[in-house]
């Protein structure tokens, strides 16, 4: 039997998801869910689903499953908590949270009522990250001692337009925080191949100058746009995360990772492994470029207007095969990501497993960054960085 599904959140992001819950075979029913009237009428009829409610609140009353969370990206703690202390199996956009004790909560309440929490990482499933947690089960790094992953996202690229959607009115208050509140999609990249956690972190930012004034005044009292952390790792190595929101750049989100013996290297030229002993240099953009769909509707990215009969939008080293055939067709995005979250969160469900990205690891992404911006604000201190513990090891759901 499959599970009932609340969606809150029909905003701009959700609606990639929609389709893919909605299709996926372990989920018998699907409920549209927003504070806004308009938005669940629209939803309603753009995905031809009729059941609709009001609040995240009204949907904790209901007797579904589970609830994915595709609201603003400041408040999926507190409401992950609800959701799981009404009973819920949880699936949340990034970030799980932006305070030490919105992760507890979370995690205690995945204790206390043995729900599925699931982080929905669109990292995680990057070919690059595919790539390189295959490369490191191969031992081919040998011991990694040294990573690096960035996001370089600027104002200048679609940020003010979508500051204003999620925060609305009072839009510049929401606006300007830390760039480390959000950063799991570059800590992920790295700790979801080598399994090791950030356990000391030095960080600096770099005070904002923009005439927008946007870190000039904001409720996080957040004057930087720009900050960069050197952690070190429980594994003994060190990695170096930057989260820039101002660069002049066209934008990544990437990571490089060396080993005694071999090496993943990623720059804006490309992407390549090598070997010390300089047998192997092979260039993998072929294998990391994601087949475009056939048909595409401008503007809408990925979204795709005809099924050709094939899973779209994904690269030669996404392992399709354990797709379910509905998606074939429908929208994926973030670099093949998305239907293998949503296919991760459902069969987890269904078969009372851990998945990837459960509230252990995606606290392991998120707390190095919380922590980053407090040494930031203390001009680089040192700082230890606090652990949830390990998810659980004899359960976990298969992904390959
Ligand atoms: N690569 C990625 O992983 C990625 C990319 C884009 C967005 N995101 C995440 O997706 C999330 C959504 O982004 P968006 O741009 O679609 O936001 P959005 O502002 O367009 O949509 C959020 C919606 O949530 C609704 N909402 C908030 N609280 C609610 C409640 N209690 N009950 C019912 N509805 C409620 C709001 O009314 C709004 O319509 C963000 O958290 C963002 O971080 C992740």
């Amino acid at each position: 039997m499959g599970i009932r599904l609340g969606i809150v959140g029909l905003g701009a992001f959700a609606q990639h998801f929609i389709p893919l819950f909605k299709a996926h075979p372990g989920v018998d029913q699907v409920i549209l869910c927003d504070l806004n009237a308009e938005k669940r009428r629209m939803s309603s009829e753009k995905h031809g689903i009729a059941q609709t409610s009001p609040s995240l609140d009204d949907l904790c009353g209901t007797d579904i499953d589970a609830i994915a969370l595709f609201t603003q990206n400041w408040l999926h703690g507190p409401q992950a908590t609800r959701a799981l202390r009404a009973n819920k199996h949880v699936y949340s956009a990034v970030p799980p949270g932006i305070s030490l004790g919105e992760l507890r909560a979370i995690a205690a309440a995945v204790c206390e009522t043995g729900k599925i929490y699931m982080l929905g990482e669109t990292s995680y499933y990057s070919p690059a990250v595919i790539y390189c947690r295959r490369r490191f089960r191969e031992r081919a790094f040998g011991e990694v001692v040294y990573a690096e992953a960035e996001y370089y996202h600027d104002w200048d690229h679609g940020l003010y337009e979508v500051a204003k959607w999620r925060g609305g009115e009072k839009w510049r208050e929401t606006a300007g925080m830390p760039p480390m509140f959000y950063p799991t999609h570059s800590t992920s990249q790295i700790l979801s191949v080598t399994g090791a956690r950030m356990t000391r972190v030095s960080c600096c930012g770099v005070a904002d100058h923009h005439a927008d004034k946007i870190y000039a005044s904001n409720q996080w009292r957040n004057p930087f746009s720009n900050e960069s952390a050197l952690f070190k790792l429980s594994d003994g190595s060190i990695a170096r995360i930057n989260e820039f929101r101002r660069i002049g750049h066209p934008g990544a989100v990437r990571m490089t990772m060396f080993g005694t013996q071999g090496s993943f290297e990623h720059n804006a030229a490309g992407a390549v492994w090598l070997t010390k002993d300089r047998a192997e240099r092979e260039s993998l953009d072929a294998q990391f470029t994601c087949r475009q769909p056939a048909t595409r509707v401008e503007g809408d990215m990925d979204k795709v207007s005809a099924d050709d009969g094939t899973h779209h939008s994904v690269a030669p080293v996404h392992p399709v095969h354990r797709l379910p055939d509905a998606f074939k067709g429908l929208p994926n995005g973030h670099s093949g990501s998305h239907q293998f979250l949503v296919d991760d969160f459902v069969r987890a469900c269904v078969l009372g497993k851990t998945p990837p990205n459960n509230i252990y690891e995606a606290a392991r992404y998120i707390i190095p960054g919380i922590i980053a911006h407090q040494s930031a604000l203390k001009g680089g201190e040192l700082l230890e960085i606090p652990d949830l513990g390990d998810p659980p090891t004899d359960n976990r759901l298969e992904i390959d």
